[in-house]
């Protein structure tokens, strides 16, 4: 079975929508998301158009603030405490990467934790880690989304996820904990990979390389979760981590790529601005 991202965040989006219609009677607005992007990366510009766009389907406000990669950390510190004073924004997401001059984790600390959309605000992070309730990053959140759509159980089962970053592999490692896995995180460093990698019942993947997971790699019955997002070196085409073509057969669900993880992270993006949105209209 391949779970169609596209198809679940359609579904999620038209729910989420009819739910803001209500706002404006409720709440008197509906919610507003801020994006920062700066400098003129050609991946990030296409998220952040992503962003914008899944905004007008939900019906949440998005204004996009483009800023020139040269701006110091103090201008982009002075625009988000104006954004965090600001009562009509409820969302703030600063899009990474980040230019070399600008210290990210400065930045992330910097935005108001109940504006911290993206769930990387350092309060965040510990209220995640100590069970407590807390906005949880986007693509982590949508892969559970995933595995509940699919039917998957997770409790008592084996998860690998291979990478160790902050905004997937961890979290990731950490929900799939949470909801009574047992898991492994797998990185570059990590020795006799593949002899891990087949031993679990859930394989997430977020290591950004291309079609790295291969066949021999995945056991039959398998549930692959591909968070890759990479240039195919030989053809340019958008490919995951996992080679789809060749895994899909025996796997007993698999994400694509395009139209998996991706779709689900803007959509996750949505849901944690409502939730955001609704937390300060009602504290
Ligand atoms: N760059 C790549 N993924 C993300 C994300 O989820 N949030 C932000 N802010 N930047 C990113």
């Amino acid at each position: 079975m391949v779970i169609s991202g596209k198809e679940l965040s359609a579904e999620l989006k038209a729910r989420m929508a009819a739910q803001v219609a209500t706002f404006p009677k409720r709440y008197g607005r509906v919610p507003h998301l801020v994006v920062i992007l700066v400098g003129e990366d050609p991946a990030s510009q296409s998220y952040v158009k992503g962003k914008a766009k899944a905004c007008e389907v939900v019906g949440i406000r998005n204004t996009t603030l483009l800023r020139p990669a040269s701006i110091t950390q103090e201008e982009l510190l002075g625009m988000i405490d104006q954004l965090n004073r600001d009562e009509g924004v409820d969302g703030i997401l600063v899009q990474l990467p980040l230019p070399e001059h600008i210290d990210e984790n400065r930045i992330i600390a910097a935005i108001a934790r109940e504006k911290d959309v993206d769930g990387f605000h350092p309060l965040n992070v510990a209220a995640l880690w100590m069970k407590q309730p807390c906005t949880v990053a986007c693509t982590p959140l949508g892969i559970i989304r995933m595995l509940d759509k699919a039917g998957v159980e997770i409790a008592g089962k084996r998860a690998v996820v291979i990478g160790r970053s902050q905004i997937v592999g961890l979290p990731t490692a950490k929900l799939l904990l949470d909801r009574n896995a047992t898991v492994t995180i797998c990185h570059s460093k990590t020795s006799n990979l593949a002899e891990i990698t087949r031993q679990a019942d859930i394989l997430v993947v977020a290591i950004g390389r291309p079609r790295f997971v291969t066949e021999d790699m995945v056991s039959p019955g398998a549930v692959v979760i591909d968070v890759g997002v990479n240039r195919d070196p030989d053809t340019g085409k958008l490919c995951g981590d996992v080679d789809f073509e060749a895994i899909a057969p025996k796997a007993a669900v698999i994400t694509p790529v395009p139209g998996g993880v991706g779709p689900m992270t803007i959509t996750c993006l949505m849901e944690n601005t409502i939730s955001c949105f609704i937390a300060r209209m009602t504290r």
